[in-house]
Parts: C-alpha cells; structure tokens; sequence
C-alpha cells in the first residue's frame, strides 16, 4: 500500500501541490488526470521521493516517511520496489536498446523475465539498435519495458502513451491491466481521457495542484463539478 497525506510543496516559493491525499493498493490502477502545469509531474515526484514534499507523509509499505525530513542523506529510497517512466525517457542515446534494459540489473539478468517483457512490448527487432535509430514510440516502450525489467510493485507512469498510436496505446494498456493483475499497482498520468477511463479503478482530476475531482472513470462521464466538466469538454472538442 501507498499512502500519502497531506503532501505540499512549493517550488520558487510557488505553491505547486497544495494538500494532496492520495492511496493506492497493489493491482490498482490510479489514473491522474488535469490540465498542463497542474501538478501532475511534481506529484509524481513527490511520492517517489525525487523532489521531497515540504510537508505531509507517506508510507510505502513498511517504510513511513515524515516531510520535512530531518536528514536526507538518511533516507532509504524505495527504489525499485517503486519505479517511476517520465515523459521524456531518461535513456541512454550510448547504449543499446537492450543495454538500456539490462543496465540497472547489474549483470543479474532474469533472461525468462526479460524475454516475456521483451515479447510483451514487441521489442525483438530493435533491441540492438541505438535510442536514435528507432522511432519515438520504440523508445516509449523501452522506457516502460526498462522499468519492469526491475519488477517493481508500484509503477508511476507519466505520459507513457504519449508518442503511440491508437493500436499500440491499447496493446500497453491491456499488458498494464495484466500487470496490474499480478499485484502491481499502477499510477498513469495521462492527457488522454478515453484511455484513463478505459484502464483506470479510479481517476482523480487534479487542477492547480488540489484535487478536484475523484471517483470511478463514471466521473468522465458524469463529471460533479464545474471545472472537470469544462476540462472533458475540451478535450473532446480536440478530439
Ligand atoms: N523545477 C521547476 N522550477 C520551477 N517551476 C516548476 C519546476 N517544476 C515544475 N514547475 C512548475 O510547477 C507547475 C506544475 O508542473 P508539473 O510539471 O507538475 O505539471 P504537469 O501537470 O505535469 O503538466 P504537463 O501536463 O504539462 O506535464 C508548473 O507551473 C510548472 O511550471
Ligand atoms: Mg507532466
């Protein structure tokens, strides 16, 4: 279980996160939804203890954590039980495909689980290729395959989709959702609502760093208040 409370943060003393609660289980998927600039990465970043909240708690599994910390060169990270895939990437343009993969394993390579994820994400074929010899939505799924490679149980996914087309976007979804099944749970932050509402137990609207709005993907739908409403309407008009 992860459980945040009452997570804050400023940064060049903006107020970016203001007073988000936040619980996710094993197998959940949790999508978070909002506008461009709302917070969503920073709250990814908080929870995975990139950039430290300001003020609140958290506890991932057995290790709790109390912000502001007293002494941050004490903290135990809880990487890579807890693995976070940014919107841009992080990879290697010097190393393979497949070195990419492989490198934070330390040479402990569980060749079975690397050729399920391999298989999984359709990735034989460019595996000995450099980051700048495949496409875009290549490199998005190395992104992701890297982080299972490491089996974590919670997964933070930002804009994972983002450069896959419509196919590709679900086939993620679908290998997310089995995933999900075997006990790893899932946040997805995405803009595109059909597929938060497709893949999601519950999506939470977050908008100038509050939560707005939470419930089933139903609150896509039926959406209570006023901003979320505009929000999906938006979005739909772009299609
Ligand atoms: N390192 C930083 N320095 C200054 N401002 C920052 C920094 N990181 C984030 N911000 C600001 O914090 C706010 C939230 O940013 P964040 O990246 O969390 O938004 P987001 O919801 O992920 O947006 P997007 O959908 O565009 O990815 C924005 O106004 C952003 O400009
Ligand atoms: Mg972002």
């Amino acid at each position: 279980m992860l459980l945040a409370k009452n997570i804050k943060k400023k940064i060049d003393g903006r107020e970016i996160l203001k007073d988000i609660s936040f619980s996710l289980e094993s197998g959940q998927i949790i999508s978070i939804i909002g506008p461009s600039g709302s917070g969503k990465t920073t709250f990814l970043k908080a929870i995975s203890l990139i950039d430290l909240p300001d003020s609140g708690s958290l506890k991932i599994d057995n290790n709790d954590y109390q912000f502001p910390v007293a002494d941050a060169s004490k903290i135990k990270y809880p990487y890579p039980n807890l693995t976070v895939v940014f919107q841009q990437f992080f990879i290697w343009p010097h190393l393979t495909i497949r070195d990419n993969l492989t490198l934070a394993l330390r040479g402990n390579i569980d060749q079975k689980h690397f050729d399920e994820v391999v298989g999984l994400f359709q990735m034989t074929e460019f595996l000995d290729r450099y980051p700048n010899e495949v496409s875009l939505g290549q490199r998005q799924r190395a992104a992701l395959a890297r982080a299972l490679m490491l089996k974590p149980q919670y997964l933070l996914l930002d804009e994972v989709t983002s450069a896959l087309d419509i196919e590709q976007s679900h086939l993620i979804l679908s290998h997310l959702r089995s995933i999900a099944e075997k006990g790893v749970g899932i946040v997805f932050v995405s803009h595109a609502l059909h597929l938060a509402s497709k893949i999601s137990d519950k999506v939470i609207f977050i908008d100038e760093g509050k939560i707005v709005e939470e419930g089933t993907s139903e609150i896509l739908k039926n959406p209570k208040t006023d901003r979320l409403r505009k929000f999906i309407n938006i979005a739909d008009q772009i299609g």
